[in-house]
């Protein structure tokens, strides 16, 4: 009867929690999700390049803070591509060196550039907002960092080129932090690191494997900011990584 009891409890206590994380998101936490696509997925594998991140290569690099720091030297005063140019600072990445997530995002804006630090606008207050509310982490709990370092002009897209010139000190991060999960924001993010007909919309919420790792794709906080309805699918998909989160921590302890 106990033990009953205190499953009980711990229901209420889950649905009550649940339903406080969807109303700090301002949704109608009785609104019905829409039907997941049916159809099935165009296949999104590592972008050309992109895949050099065997397991066993990564297990034996070289990481944390060290490794990093020397992934940040090498980039020193980058000039590899026109994006250096018009760039106030270079914006490499902030967090934990021994993160359990990396959060890609796409590139610095406005603030990121002024302050050398990325999510730092409005954009970054809904990240905060997301991964604290949902996934209960900080900031410094977790690795976020951008396809690209420098600021496109005029916030536009980055080219191929640029995304190309950025990807090797991308995936020395990746080396130097060996997250147990990737969260992508956005379609750049998505399509940077999967080389994919598929877009944010259908992809998002769905596990990809990135060499491994395993990754999920979703909206980035800039376009939840213009389109607020979609924040309960993104909740779902923060969801989905806490509960993955957890059960890959619980399989191998802390480093
Ligand atoms: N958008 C991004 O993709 N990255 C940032 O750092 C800020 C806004």
């Amino acid at each position: 009867m106990n033990d009953e009891l205190l499953e009980l409890a711990l229901a209420l206590r889950a649905a009550a929690e649940d339903e406080a994380l969807r109303g700090v998101w301002g949704e109608d936490p009785t609104a019905p999700l829409p039907e997941p696509a049916s159809a099935p997925l165009p296949e999104a594998t590592p972008a050309s390049g992109w895949s050099v991140l065997a397991r066993e290569a990564r297990e034996e690099a070289p990481s944390g803070a060290a490794a990093l720091a020397r992934v940040r030297d090498e980039l020193g005063d980058c000039r590899r591509c026109g994006l250096a140019r018009g760039r106030r600072t270079l914006v490499f990445g902030v967090g934990s060196p021994e993160a359990d997530l990396v959060v890609i995002g796409e590139a610095p804006g406005y603030h990121e550039d002024q302050q050398g630090e990325p999510f730092v606008g409005p954009a970054g207050q809904m990240l905060d907002r997301m991964l604290e509310n949902v996934l209960g982490l900080t900031r410094d709990q977790v690795y976020i960092l951008n396809v690209v370092k420098c600021r496109p002009p005029n916030n536009r897209n980055p080219l191929p080129e640029e995304v190309e010139a950025c990807r090797p000190f991308l995936l020395g991060q990746l080396r130097a932090i060996q997250p147990r999960v990737l969260l992508l924001l956005g379609s750049v993010a998505f399509r940077a690191v999967f080389s994919t007909e598929a877009g944010i919309m259908r992809s998002r919420g769905r596990w990809h494997d990135y060499d491994g790792i395993p990754t999920l794709p979703t909206f980035h906080p800039a376009y939840l900011l213009r389109k607020p309805e979609d924040k309960r699918l993104a909740f779902e998909d923060l969801k989905l990584l806490k509960a993955r989160l957890e059960e890959l921590r619980a399989q191998t302890p802390a480093r």
